[in-house]
């Protein structure tokens, strides 16, 4: 297959695009978070399509992408006030919300869940493909299942080129991170992924906020959790990365100790020069967490592709979009933590 770049700005892509969709076919789409993968929501066909594309577990469901508030109900049942709040307030944005699934929603994108996770992305592309295709788009992550989310058209295609008809390249991703997602559909809102929407933000409207486990730490491969996404390894560069915490400086002094003539140091910006000339990449600047967002995907990217031993990283702390970051980052290491004040 002849994988396409289609440009937004060319008058005859939302027609491609929807006939793409509408015929049972996958399609990138850009989105403000990372790039999607995306298929008919209703077709099962369709949507079998971008499991074996991505060589994704079947038992990980997938997101339904939504044009606008007033198409929820078309898919879901019993949504409850509070899910209404969140969609008025951050609505097109970088927030998933998992709500009861009707019967059409075939199980093959709930992955056999009662419940689906719904998003209206922040692209005015996409929304517009959404509505000219009549059809919500099921669409996970458009990278190889594992690889950090593709963040460019130009990562989507070197993921799944010949495998997809076309990428509609709407240049590089706002928010570099995917979605964050809450379920709504118990007695309290809980947080199965940090994203873009904080939970700051979402404790002041909400009032209220559990976190899962899945967000905080590793779990094993049997552990039932609410996202099964969570449970797969994630984001994961060739070579091994090993977070290494402390200040700028006592990471470095550990890591220069342990630095293998082929490894390589993701860090702030304003660590750079703690490192010789080429050992280390920048990935944004700590003082502007919203930048380690954007920066974090490519960055992992690039480094997987130069068949490095082991990436030191560094790992912002606090909250906000830095949460996120910190939570990617880990699931890229595997949890994997040296403190680098005490350390060896
Ligand atoms: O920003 C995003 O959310 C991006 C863009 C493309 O929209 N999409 C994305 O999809 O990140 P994916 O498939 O890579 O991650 C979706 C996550 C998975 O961890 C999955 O397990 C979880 O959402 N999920 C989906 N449906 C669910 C459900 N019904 N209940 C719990 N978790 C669900
Ligand atoms: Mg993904």
């Amino acid at each position: 297959m002849n994988t396409k770049i289609l440009d937004p700005k060319d008058p005859n892509t939302l027609d491609t695009a929807a006939d793409i969709i509408r015929g049972g076919g996958l399609l990138g789409i850009p989105t403000e978070t990372v790039y999607g993968l995306g298929a008919n929501g209703l077709d099962a066909d369709a949507v079998l399509k971008i499991f074996e594309a991505k060589g994704r577990p079947q038992d990980n469901p997938l997101i339904l992408h939504v044009a606008g508030m007033d198409q929820v109900e078309n898919f879901c049942h019993d949504v409850p006030e509070q899910a209404w709040m969140l969609m008025k307030t951050f609505w097109p944005g970088p927030l998933t919300l998992i709500l009861p699934a009707k019967d059409l929603v075939p199980r093959r994108t709930t992955a056999g869940l009662s419940t689906v996770g719904v998003r209206c992305p922040d692209n005015d592309m996409t929304r517009a493909i959404i509505r000219r295709a009549g059809v919500p788009i099921a669409a996970p992550s458009a990278n190889l299942s594992g690889k950090p989310s593709p963040t460019t058209a130009q990562h989507v295609y070197h993921d799944m080129v010949g495998k997809i008809e076309a990428i509609v390249d709407g240049g590089p991703c706002r928010v570099g991170v995917e979605s964050t997602i809450v379920d709504v559909t118990g007695e309290r809102p809980r947080l199965l992924r940090p994203g873009g929407i904080t939970p700051e933000q979402l404790r002041e409207l909400l009032g209220e906020l559990d976190i899962d486990k899945a967000v905080v730490g590793e779990i094993s491969g049997d552990t039932v959790v609410r996202a099964p996404g969570m449970k797969y390894t994630h984001y994961t560069p060739s070579g091994d990365v090993i977070i290494v915490t402390g200040t700028g400086k006592q990471a470095a002094h550990y890591i220069l100790r342990h630095l293998g003539p082929k490894d390589r140091v993701l860090c702030f910006q304003e660590e750079v020069e703690l490192y010789p000339a080429g050992v280390a990449m920048a990935y944004g600047s700590e003082k502007q967490p919203e930048t380690l967002a954007h920066g974090l995907f490519g960055a992992l990217r690039d480094l997987d592709s130069k068949d490095i031993p082991t990436i030191y990283a560094r790992c912002p702390s606090g909250g906000g979009v830095t949460y996120a970051v910190a939570n990617r980052l880990k699931k890229a290491a595997g949890f994997h933590i040296v403190e680098g004040d005490k350390a060896p």
